[in-house]
């Protein structure tokens, strides 16, 4: 589910590591000046300025994708004879090796490093002297930056994807089983009119199927390369900058150099996004809660999701359904909080953009999350047909289809029909009955051209077979909407 383990969910140790090192630099009075870009410094950065200015504790997330995007780089500059041949296969077993330790935990990070790639090229430049010096040719960190996050964010949506597909299939599936099973439906959450549980979860079907669209279109978008951007302005050395997109997947290299070290809006569309899933994902997990209440009983909760009290025993509570809904508010705030980093810099890049990585971790992580623990609610899902039947007839449910009967059969306006139902519907109440129990002679009273055919639609089964508009309730629509919705996952996916 993870990208990388060892480089995953470092956010709170991250001012941890700095506050102890801050702490041996005090001890050992100022440290150097920073070995990376120290020439004109005299001595080093204040601790304290090391300890804000440090994020390695979160970007080391990035290491395959600063990896992946050095090693382009090399080749593109050996490929345009600003390196040689000899150098660039220096680099290449150099940032093989780099990768090897970081992945087998052997790697030390150094706050006094600042961030993943600056820790990678000074290691490389152990391991290969020279050669690896020469990887910053025509290089700045801020297009590397910006290179490596689209980098990841792609492979995030890629995951997420997937997982998608996962949720919806396990949506499908449910829905298939109780294409015919009769539930009420609300508007205000009050008895409305009955529906086919299969139509309410091909519901939720449609808002995945766009929430996946809205990631596509957000990767497509984003699918663009900033390296070769350099600091802002480009470069003087001969680059090629559509081999280095060819390299790393992309679609194209970025039209403007200011525009590619500054953009960030792929990861504000990518987080716009997962908010606008994570909202749906929500009203999904309420429904759980909701329906898993006593007062309801549509859904007995499964062992694997819910939770017993420790201080009442009868309890079985939907602690994960209550943790998916309340996820969007940490989803959502990072959109929030990101949008408030950018919002009013000026170009090109600045060090605030440095704060657009951990609420995008972040809330790809709970995203992640939130998914696999839907899809195992929906794999896990068990409904009480006969409790949810009862409360479907319950409320007058079916005095549309009454009214609907008027117009129908006695040809009366809509609004006249909607009238007479309402009549109807008040003596019933008075005295306890459901519509279907009405007399014939008590309708008549109220309007005399009612005929006994009228019963025919009363029933909740005949209301919502009855349903068959296109988008519609009835249980030969959900089968075919079902039959749509697995044509169209499976062409999105050509496996
Ligand atoms: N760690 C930095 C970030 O995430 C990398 C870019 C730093 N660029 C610079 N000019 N200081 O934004």
């Amino acid at each position: 589910m993870s990208d990388h383990k060892n480089a995953k969910n470092t956010d709170d140790t991250a001012h941890g590591e700095a506050g102890e090192s801050q702490t041996q630099q005090q001890g050992q009075g100022q440290p150097q000046s920073q070995s990376m870009w120290g020439g004109r410094f005299g001595a080093g950065p204040s601790a304290v300025m090391q300890e804000i200015n440090a994020s390695i504790g979160f970007d080391k997330r990035l290491y395959g994708e600063d990896i992946a995007g050095s090693r382009a780089h090399a080749d593109m500059l050996a490929a345009t004879g600003i390196i040689s041949a000899d150098d660039r296969d220096a680099i290449h077993e150099g940032l093989a090796q780099v990768k090897a330790e970081i992945e087998a935990g052997d790697f030390t990070f150094d706050p006094a490093l600042e961030d993943i790639h600056m820790h990678i090229e000074a290691r490389l430049r152990e391991i290969v002297g020279d050669a690896g010096a020469r990887l910053h040719t025509a290089r700045s960190r801020n297009d590397q930056v910006a290179t490596d996050f689209r980098l990841w964010c792609r492979g995030a949506i890629d995951r997420l994807d997937g997982l998608y597909t996962g949720l919806i299939e396990a949506l499908m599936n449910a829905a298939d089983t109780h294409a015919g099973t009769i539930m009420p439906g609300f508007t205000h959450l009050q008895t409305a009119q009955p529906v086919t549980l299969g139509h309410h979860l091909m519901a939720y079907v449609e808002m995945a199927m766009r929430d996946k669209g809205r990631l596509a279109d957000c990767r497509a978008r984003l699918n663009e390369n900033p390296l070769g951007a350099a600091a802002l302005a480009g470069t003087g050395f001969p680059i090629d900058r559509h081999m280095t997109a060819d390299a790393l997947g992309f679609d194209a290299p970025m039209a403007n150099s200011l525009d590619a070290v500054s953009a960030r809006d792929f990861a504000l569309e990518l987080l716009a996004a997962l908010s606008i899933g994570a909202t749906h994902l929500s009203r999904l997990a309420d429904e759980i809660v909701l329906w898993a209440t006593s007062a309801f009983g549509f859904l007995t909760l499964s062992d694997s999701f819910s939770t017993g009290s420790s201080i009442m025993p009868q309890k079985r509570n939907p602690d994960a359904a209550e943790l998916v809904r309340a996820k969007v508010g940490r989803i959502s705030g990072a959109m929030n909080g990101l949008m408030m980093v950018m919002k009013g810099l000026p170009l090109a890049y600045s060090k605030d953009m440095q704060e657009d990585k951990e609420p995008v971790f972040r809330a790809v992580d709970d995203f992640e999350l939130c998914l696999v623990a839907m899809t195992g609610m929906m794999e896990d899902f068990h409904p009480n047909p006969d409790a949810m039947r009862a409360a479907a007839g319950q409320g007058f449910s079916t005095a549309t289809d009454l009214a609907d009967w008027l117009v129908r059969e006695l040809k009366m306006p809509f609004r006249d029909a909607h009238h007479v139902t309402g009549a109807i519907v008040k003596y019933a109440e008075t005295r306890s009955l459901m519509l279907a129990d009405v007399p014939l002679a008590a309708m008549q009273e109220i309007e005399p051209k009612i005929s006994a055919g009228v019963y025919d639609v009363l029933s909740v089964e005949a209301s919502v077979a009855s349903r068959t508009s296109f988008g519609g309730t009835a249980p030969e629509n959900v089968r075919a909407a079902i039959k749509v919705a697995r044509e169209k996952l499976i062409v999105k996916e050509p496996k």
